[in-house]
């Protein structure tokens, strides 16, 4: 299927930190509700995604949707697909974000690591004691966001937590750098959809690792594959559409994927639902993911057979990367001390 395919795609991008302007198209869909209130000219913005699985509506909605509209607005952007975090990749194509990496690593106790709940989840799955290069992932994940001093980061909610500390390590640097060098780093987001949950679990995200594809909606996914889906997700036994994601998580979700993928809010989504059963409202999100996606998937799939101009902008996008990259990390390597 698609996957193999997808495949391609991301071994392609995952070599390089990308702009990726071509998702542009869909922009008139796009509602962003920014929670910092104004915006500075000289914002950088930097986000990321990994190279592993196939992106689903999760990603589309908490992060991918934010992506392509604010390019519309000022500043720089960079998005990344970050290889280094899927560790069965070797190298990156900007080792800076490496250097950096290390030197951050050398100021954090092991302690503030220890607590994050992405570690603690890994540490009651694994036999071993768990991987250093998943401790360490947030490191990283600090400097892909500090070695361009980024100021503005458009994330789902899962990834907040890696903000703070992001902001938390930027200023244990700057006291050993002796001058404020990194910015303050602010989260971006929607004002919906910021956490997606599983089609057959609501009591978890919707993920890319997750067990089954029938737990999420691809980007790839053909439209008979999205109504199935959609039509097989988890609810409950009360028919009648209301928003209340604690006694009724499936349907709720089910509302908070229509309201991302139509700019309505829950209420006008359940005023206007008023007399639907959840067997019909599913048609109705159906329908609503379908009108957006299906164009997507369209683009998508012209882009990806168009290689030679896929390859020139994520060569483009790392030459531009890199320059900033490197200038940024010869900065801290003097303040550091680092030079002969
Ligand atoms: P990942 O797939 O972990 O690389 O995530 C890429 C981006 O998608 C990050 O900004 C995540 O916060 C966001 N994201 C991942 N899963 C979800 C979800 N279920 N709901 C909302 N946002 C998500
Ligand atoms: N950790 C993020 C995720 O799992 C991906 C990521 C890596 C990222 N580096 C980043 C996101 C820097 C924002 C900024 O989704």
């Amino acid at each position: 299927m698609q996957l193999k395919r997808l495949g391609i795609m991301q071994r392609l991008l995952r070599k390089v930190p990308v702009y990726l302007k071509c998702l542009n198209k869909n922009k008139q869909k796009i509602g962003v509700r920014f929670i910092s209130s104004s915006i500075p000219e000289d914002r950088v913005i930097f986000s990321g995604i990994q190279p592993t699985g196939v992106p689903h509506i999760g990603n589309y909605l908490g992060a991918i949707k934010y992506w392509v509209s604010l390019q519309q607005e000022p500043g720089k952007i960079f998005y990344s697909i970050v290889d280094l975090h899927s560790i069965t990749i070797p190298r990156s194509d900007i080792p800076e974000h490496t250097l950096l990496s290390w030197a951050i690593g050398c100021v954090v106790p092991v302690n503030r690591l220890k607590i994050l709940p992405q570690w603690q989840e890994r540490m009651k799955q694994s036999k071993d004691g768990g991987h250093i290069g998943t401790f360490t992932y947030p490191v990283l994940q600090s400097a892909d966001i500090l070695l361009y001093k980024a100021t503005h980061i458009p994330v789902g909610e899962d990834q907040l937590i890696h903000i703070n500390l992001t902001n938390e390590l930027a200023q244990v640097m700057n006291r050993r750098l002796l001058k404020p060098f990194f910015p303050r780093v602010h989260s971006i987001s929607t004002s919906t959809s910021t956490r997606i949950r599983n089609l057959r679990d609501p009591s978890v995200k919707m993920s890319k690792s997750a067990y089954s594809e029938q737990t999420r909606i691809e980007l790839t996914d053909s439209d008979d594959h999205i109504w199935r889906k959609i039509r097989r997700s988890v609810t409950d036994c009360t028919s009648e559409i209301a928003y209340d994601p604690e006694n009724r998580p499936g349907v709720s979700n089910l509302i908070e994927i229509h309201c991302g993928f139509s700019n309505l809010t829950p209420d006008e989504v359940c005023a206007d639902a008023k007399g639907l059963d959840t067997g019909q409202y599913k048609r109705v999100v159906a329908d609503a993911v379908i009108t957006v996606l299906a164009p997507l998937r369209q683009r998508f799939h012209r882009l990806r057979n168009d290689e030679g101009h896929l390859k020139s902008v994520l060569k483009n996008g790392a030459d531009r990367a890199r320059e900033v990259a490197v200038a940024n990390w010869e900065c801290v390597r003097r303040l550091l001390g680092l030079c002969a």
